[in-house]
């Protein structure tokens, strides 16, 4: 402690905050009242090619420790690290940020980031499952507590919100994002987005986001993680594109490339959407980094000859920093000399990594108090936030004969499945500093809220692979005469997110077959998913009377779903992605276009499968409550705009039973002709209500160009005609109105 108060004390003088008044004139880039681009333009005037190189370095830290490489405290004396991921707590980032400080000659912080994607150490339920919410204002919670818990370790910046769009649950990452819909995928990039970084991202507790992968990842051919996308420019605009601008809007610091080919360029060399769609038509000024190694991958895309061919086209489309590979800092030089690379972009991108840097305030606070730690993570507030956020994840996918909520009092209550046993599982892909030891088991959480009198047992029956004819017989017999047979199935949680894409979406291992055992003793059975996609659900759909789509729910998951399965809380989430009846449906999502010949039941040559039915098993925004609610009253006025105009709409929502509990009234248009065709519904308002038992809400929503609008092949425009709007409970259902747009 001792010495780190003398650190802080030589790096406040260092930059001029406490400077004695020598009467010497103070370096602007010291000034901390000048302007960042002002002190970014002098420090830069100060700088070396390869100082100026060092700055677009970021380089990985051992993940695992924390502890940074052999070869970082020599990099940082000369100025050649500007950034690491993966080096975090205090005495790593501090003796590391002192050599950069104290110990170079222009004395730049290194710029300290991490994968805080659902939590640091307060691990809140995966982002697919935050946005099966449909609580922005919540997401925005949880990303501002887990910014809290991560800043107070040494980072200053996130690889967060990941605000792909994917409509291909082959794809592992589907995970990590918000589902399929731009709309609802936008408010949650923008609410991740204020969550880390608040209104300033200098202030402590804060941290710098990072919108990414830009561009189209979501999309990867086949669902196989890497592969190339082939996306239309409508479809750029109108699906992938907007949840980025989003990003922008809010305020996000910076962006980070993708690993994939889009139509032909890939996404870390592709200058328009870099340089032209970012930077030029959005305003973006923060900087853009490149995903791990996409750089020198440039080389293997089959884009750049070599090395140093490579990094030209990287950092000449606008990618300002490079992680992990060492291109431009081993390249750049020579590239510069011969031409190949102009000295401007190289400033430019110098430049907006320097910027970034004073406005995040490292400059000023290079350090972090190693006593913050202890006072900030997995506090008794994030923890409840963590229980509230899993609860309202929660989605209710099948109730037959309102099986749930059960009784507390059962004498019985088998739990079965490994997955109810797993704190890991809980936590889900990207748990950054997550602790399996800090996580509520699903067994554990029954236990708490039964009844003292009740027994429950266990019995792990299998897990997410093979299984041996013991264990399945053994978890048939634990279940003998229970109450309640409440089964986890699903994956575990490495089988979803990064490098884990499927074939098949099918309960893995034995799981289904377990299943079959369990119904056969006759008692019901509840299943509980733990899952990072939608999976092909039919069969469960078909013969189990109670389904629970949990997800990987985090820290405090297991007590979640246990408060739900016996009636303390009450599901309210709905769907964020489609769940298809199967892989064979895929990709299948609700805002698609309508065919000239739409699926008929009677009708061969219409739009269909002949071995099976073309709607989903659980549509878009799906999702039951032990309650139940109407929709009425709905109103749009006035009866006619101009496409610059507003239309207000508003519904009644009531809840019509004994019980409190939440509804996602949803607001979709149709526009049903045009220059262009557009999807059948487009999700375009969404609000989450809690109504206690016979209340009733009027909500109110407004349709402005923005949500009118659309990305034609001449631009955004509302186009004259007729507008449909639906209200109602999922993507399916729903009251209609409509209105008109005047030319
Ligand atoms: C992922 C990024 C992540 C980065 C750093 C990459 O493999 O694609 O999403 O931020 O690693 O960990």
């Amino acid at each position: 402690m001792k010495n780190l108060k003398i650190s802080v004390l030589a790096a406040a003088l260092a930059f001029g905050a406490l400077a004695p008044a020598t009467g010497a004139e103070l370096p602007v880039y010291k000034d901390p009242a000048a302007a960042p681009a002002a002190r970014a333009a002098d420090l830069l005037g100060r700088m070396t090619t390869e100082e100026k190189l060092g700055q677009l370095q970021q380089l990985d830290g051992l993940w695992d420790t924390g502890a940074y490489r052999e070869e970082f405290p020599k990099l940082a004396r000369e100025g050649r690290l500007g950034s690491t991921l993966n080096v975090r707590t205090a005495p790593h980032a501090n003796a590391l940020q002192k050599e950069a400080v104290e110990n170079s000659r222009l004395g730049v912080p290194v710029l300290f980031a991490f994968d805080v994607i659902h939590g640091y150490r307060t691990i809140f339920p995966v982002p697919l499952a935050e946005s099966a919410q449909w609580d922005p204002a919540l997401a925005e919670r949880a990303a501002a507590a887990a910014a809290e818990e991560a800043y107070a370790v040494g980072l200053k910046w996130t690889f967060a919100p990941m605000v792909d769009i994917a409509r291909d649950p082959r794809w592992g990452r589907i995970v990590e994002g918000s589902g399929e819909d731009a709309y609802l995928g936008s408010k949650l990039a923008a609410a991740r987005v204020r969550g880390f970084q608040g209104a300033d991202f200098a202030a402590p507790g804060r941290l710098m986001a990072c919108a990414k992968h830009w561009a189209g990842y979501g999309a990867a051919e086949a669902g196989r993680d890497y592969n190339s996308t082939d996306i239309s420019p409508s479809a750029l605009r109108n699906v992938y594109f907007p949840p980025f601008k989003a990003a922008v809007d809010a305020g996000a610091a910076t962006f980070m490339t993708a690993f994939n080919d889009l139509n032909g360029v890939p996404s870390t060399a592709h200058k328009a959407n870099i340089a032209g769609v970012l930077r030029g038509e959005w305003g973006f000024k923060g900087f853009v980094v490149s995903d791990y190694t996409s750089v020198k991958e440039l080389i293997a895309h089959g884009l750049a000859a070599d090395d140093e061919d490579a990094a030209v086209k990287a950092l000449s489309a606008g990618v300002d920093m490079e992680m992990v590979s060492t291109l431009y800092r081993d390249k750049g030089p020579a590239a510069l000399a011969a031409g190949r690379l102009r000295a401007a972009d190289l400033d430019a991108s110098a430049l907006r990594v320097l910027e970034m840097k004073f406005r995040a305030g490292i400059f000023e606070h290079p350090y972090i108090d190693p006593a913050l730690e202890a006072k900030t993570l997995l506090t008794p507030e994030k923890l409840r936030l963590a229980l509230d956020a899993a609860l309202k994840s929660l989605v209710l996918l099948k109730n037959e004969g309102a099986l749930l909520p059960l009784d507390p009092g059962s004498r019985k209550v088998a739990v079965i499945g490994k997955l109810a046993d797993s704190r890991e599982d809980m936590l889900g892909s990207w748990a950054a500093d997550g602790k399996p030891a800090d996580a509520v088991t699903l067994l554990e959480g029954i236990k708490a809220v039964v009844s003292p009198g009740t027994r429950v047992v266990y019995s792990s029956g299998c897990y997410t692979g093979d299984a041996s004819e013991k264990e399945l017989k053994a978890a048939v017999s634990a279940a003998a005469g229970a109450d309640v047979i409440i089964v986890a199935v699903g994956e575990s949680a490495l089988m979803s997110g990064e490098a884990a894409s499927r074939v098949s979406l099918a309960l893995p291992g034995r799981q289904r077959e377990l299943l079959e055992r369990l119904k056969k003793t006759g008692r019901p059975v509840v299943a509980v998913l733990f899952n990072g996609r939608p999976l092909e659900l039919g069969w469960l759909d078909a013969n189990i009377p109670a389904i629970l789509e949990a997800w990987q729910p985090g820290t405090r998951g297991g007590l979640a779903v246990a408060q739900a399965l016996f009636g303390l809380a009450n599901p309210g989430g709905k769907l964020p992605v489609t769940f298809p009846r199967s892989v064979g449906q895929v990709p299948i999502y609700y805002a698609h276009r309508a065919t000239g010949r739409p699926t008929s039941l009677t009708e061969k040559y219409s739009s269909r499968y002949i071995d099976s039915s073309s709607t989903p098993l659980y549509p878009f925004g799906y999702g039951l409550s032990y309650s139940s609610f109407t929709f009425s009253n709905l109103l749009v006025s006035p009866a006619s705009i101009k496409p610059d105009g507003k239309a207000l709409v508003s519904v009644d929502v009531k809840n019509v039973s004994a019980r409190a509990g939440d509804e996602v009234a949803q607001l979709y248009i149709r526009d049903p002709a045009g220059s262009e065709t557009r999807p059948l519904r487009e999700l375009k308002g969404f609000e989450r209500v809690t109504l206690a038992p016979g209340e009733s809400r009027t909500l109110r929503f407004e349709l402005t160009p923005a949500e009118l609008g659309w990305h034609y092949a001449g631009g955004f425009a509302v186009e004259p005609g007729t507008f449909k709007v639906y209200v109602g409970s999922s993507s399916a259902a729903g009251l209609e109105v409509s209105f008109e747009v005047l030319p």
